[in-house]
């Protein structure tokens, strides 16, 4: 998959920063709904970031299904050697509802 000019790309990271609270679904759940805000806003795909060493955070995306469509070698310094970035893209289902449902969709599900 590659993208061009064209695209609209919702450009995103998260990070959960405690650890106890990692691995309990609030990734997946997080990506989910950031997705849903980026098409409703009119995205047609989110791209990532994500370090080579991110196990974790590349098969999160890969589950959800991003696909790598670029990598940047010797990106980062970590643990004694270099690193790449791998850029991760995926192509969001068009949404007809537009920015009608912005102050809908900003708030986070409980
Ligand atoms: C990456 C991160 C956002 C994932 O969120 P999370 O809530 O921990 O992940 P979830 O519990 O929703 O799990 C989602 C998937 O991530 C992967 N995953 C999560 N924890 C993992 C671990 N400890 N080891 C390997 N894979 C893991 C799994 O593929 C999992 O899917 P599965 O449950 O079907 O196996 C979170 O761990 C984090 O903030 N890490 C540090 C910061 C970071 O790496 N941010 C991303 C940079 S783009």
């Amino acid at each position: 998959m590659t993208r061009d000019e064209r695209e609209k790309v919702a450009w995103f990271g998260i990070t959960i920063g405690d650890d106890r609270y990692r691995g309990k679904g609030i990734g997946n759940r997080t990506m989910r709904h950031l997705e849903a805000i980026f098409a409703q806003l009119g995205a047609t795909c989110a791209e990532a970031g994500v370090f080579e060493f991110n196990e974790p955070s590349l098969r999160m995306c890969m589950n959800l299904g991003y696909d790598q469509i670029g990598r940047k070698e010797n990106f980062t310094y970590w643990n004694g050697k270099f690193w790449a970035d791998v850029r991760l893209l995926k192509r969001l289902a068009l949404t007809s509802e537009g920015n009608d449902k912005k102050s809908e969709i900003l708030r986070f599900p409980a």
